[in-house]
């Protein structure tokens, strides 16, 4: 296409100049609209990108001459091409209807078309606009990322299509959900761990379906313990102690009684961590592991402690304060349960 153009292009001007000589063309006599004579084109036409435009131009018996323009380069005269495109195509040309198709249309074909006819000695021209739609597409959407809490966020999606897309972002998880955002780009300031999770652009126009993409944004924060109970058990009992933390990355936990840190298989306990939870196990509880422990959580951007009590059915150790006494009793009355099952 661009190198025959160009080839041509010598050509095209001489033959604008023999079209107008011939026809006695003014150049740019538009008909006015409303205008009942001939020629009559059709409204303006619009085709996606890639399909065929059929232009049409209504004749009538005193039409002595016909040509189909694109701007100012003649594409048809009557049944003769002038045009080097093989898209172009004569597709009728009858004492009413002179037609021409174009195949496979692009965005370069947009423009004015022109339909020019000899009537009764006048030359007349009738203009029709080719619109080229294109589909809403997302040519460059940011990456997935990861970022500290509090930091700022700057996401992108840049969209083509005709026309111009309008490009939307949504939050599909966490709070704030939903619409967050109309531009191409997405700024987010001091980001909030409720703010990570999956955001969806979609670049939407009239001509098809949006065009949607996600991107995932990592919102790192320290460990905060949401769940540390005082258990109870008896000796010679199994006993669990629990610790759960949300973080990002997840925590990584630790136990300690008073100074000391324990460790997994050592002295009858284990150790186990499974994503935010942590379980400090007693195969054999004895009189010298109640008390006070500590569970440290911490990832790289820091760490807390909460302390969990394992405490025995007779001595409350260490309880002085009535909600873990509660809890005391409560561990009494399941004991008590439990063993009235085994007795009967
Ligand atoms: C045809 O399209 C042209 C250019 O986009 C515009 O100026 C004109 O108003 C349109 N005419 C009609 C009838 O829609
Ligand atoms: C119409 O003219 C434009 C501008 O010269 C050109 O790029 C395009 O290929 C032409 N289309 C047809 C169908 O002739
Ligand atoms: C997408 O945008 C980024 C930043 O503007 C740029 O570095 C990258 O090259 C672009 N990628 C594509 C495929 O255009
Ligand atoms: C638990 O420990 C006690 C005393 O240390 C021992 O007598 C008992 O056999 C142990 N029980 C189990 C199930 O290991
Ligand atoms: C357990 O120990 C922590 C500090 O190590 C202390 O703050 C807390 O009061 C203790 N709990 C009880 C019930 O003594
Ligand atoms: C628990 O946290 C407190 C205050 O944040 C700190 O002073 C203490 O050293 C921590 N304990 C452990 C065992 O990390």
């Amino acid at each position: 296409m661009g190198i025959g153009g160009y080839l041509v292009l010598p050509w095209r001007s001489l033959a604008v100049l023999s079209l107008r000589l011939l026809f006695l063309v003014p150049a740019g006599v538009p008909v006015r609209s409303g205008d009942a004579t001939f020629p009559k084109a059709m409204d303006n036409v619009t085709v996606r990108q890639g399909d065929s435009a059929i232009l049409r131009c209504m004749l009538d018996n005193r039409v002595t001459r016909v040509a189909w323009l694109n701007r100012s380069t003649i594409l048809y005269t009557g049944n003769d091409k002038w045009s080097i495109d093989p898209r172009v195509i004569l597709m009728s040309n009858t004492k009413t209807l002179y037609s021409i198709e174009i195949q496979n249309v692009d965005v370069y074909d947009e423009g004015p078309y022109t339909c020019s006819v000899q009537t009764d000695n006048q030359p007349k021209t009738s203009r029709v606009h080719l619109i080229v739609q294109v589909p809403p597409q997302i040519l460059n959407i940011s990456s997935d990322i990861t970022v500290n809490e509090g930091s700022s966020v700057m996401l992108q999606c840049l969209a083509i299509g005709r026309p111009e897309p309008s490009v939307t972002w949504r939050h599909l998880s966490g709070k704030p959900r939903g619409l967050v955002g109309d531009d191409e780009y997405l700024e987010i300031s001091a980001i909030t761990r409720e703010q990570s999770g999956h955001y969806e652009c979609s670049a939407a126009n009239e001509v098809a379906a949006p065009d949607i993409r996600r991107v995932k944004i990592v919102v790192n924060y320290p460990p905060y313990i949401f769940d540390a109970k005082n258990t109870g058990a008896a000796v010679g009992q199994k006993g669990i102690l629990r610790c759960e933390a949300s973080a990002v990355p997840l925590a990584e936990f630790q136990w300690y009684k008073e100074d000391t840190r324990l460790a997994s298989g050592l002295e009858g306990v284990k150790i186990e961590n499974k994503g935010r939870m942590s379980m400090l196990t007693f195969f054999n509880v004895s009189e010298k592991d109640y008390g006070n422990y500590t569970c440290v959580a911490s990832n790289r951007l820091g760490n807390t402690n909460a302390s969990v009590i394992l405490y025995g059915p007779g001595a409350v150790n260490g309880l002085n304060n009535s909600a873990a006494g509660a809890m005391a009793g409560l561990w009494l009355l399941g004991y008590l349960f439990l063993y009235a099952l085994v007795k009967f």
